[in-house]
């Protein structure tokens, strides 16, 4: 696993690691993404998913669990699992097929422990109020091209 810490000043900072998490992205595989209630991780995705193309909104599926995308012809789903009440839940939302078709972009991933695969990329964010701390983790394999886009973040 490769490591790096990047400090986020404001909302536009944790948008621009969203842009490079998407220059890097595989077809495949799964993101964790950790941190408290407002730490920024839909604010990640939506980064991602802004720079990828999308227009509209992008909020938690806090209800749904799950809300699909497809961008540049790839699918990517974006999970929050907050209310997951067990992670044997995750069958019924048709988690392998899921991880068959796209990239996975998963808030709360605590919560489906023991049934979510390992992540090749986990992301922690950390702080409130002015900034954000992301502790990053990845796999190199599966994130060949990531260490060269976090360059742009001294
Ligand atoms: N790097 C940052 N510094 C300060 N505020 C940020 C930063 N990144 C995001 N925010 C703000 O923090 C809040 C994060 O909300 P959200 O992304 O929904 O969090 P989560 O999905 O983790 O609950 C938003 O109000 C956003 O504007
Ligand atoms: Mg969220």
């Amino acid at each position: 696993m490769m490591q790096r810490s990047v400090t986020l000043p404001d909302e536009n900072a944790t948008t621009a690691l969203g842009q490079c998490i998407n220059a890097a992205r595989p077809r495949f595989g799964s993101v964790f993404l950790h941190g408290d209630l407002g730490a920024g991780k839909t604010t990640l995705v939506r980064g991602v998913l802004m720079a990828a193309g999308h227009e509209g909104p992008v909020r938690s599926p806090t209800y749904t669990l799950v809300e699909p995308y497809t961008l540049n012809g790839r699918s990517v789903f974006h999970l929050d699992l907050y209310r997951l009440a067990d992670p044997e839940e995750l069958e019924f939302i048709g988690l392998r097929e899921l991880l068959d078709a796209g990239l996975l972009f998963v808030e709360w991933p605590e919560q489906g422990a023991g049934v979510l695969p390992e992540p090749g990329l986990s992301i922690a964010l950390a702080g409130d109020g002015l900034s954000r701390q992301a502790a990053i983790a990845w796999d190199e394999k599966q994130w060949p091209a990531l260490a060269d886009m976090l360059e742009s973040f001294s």
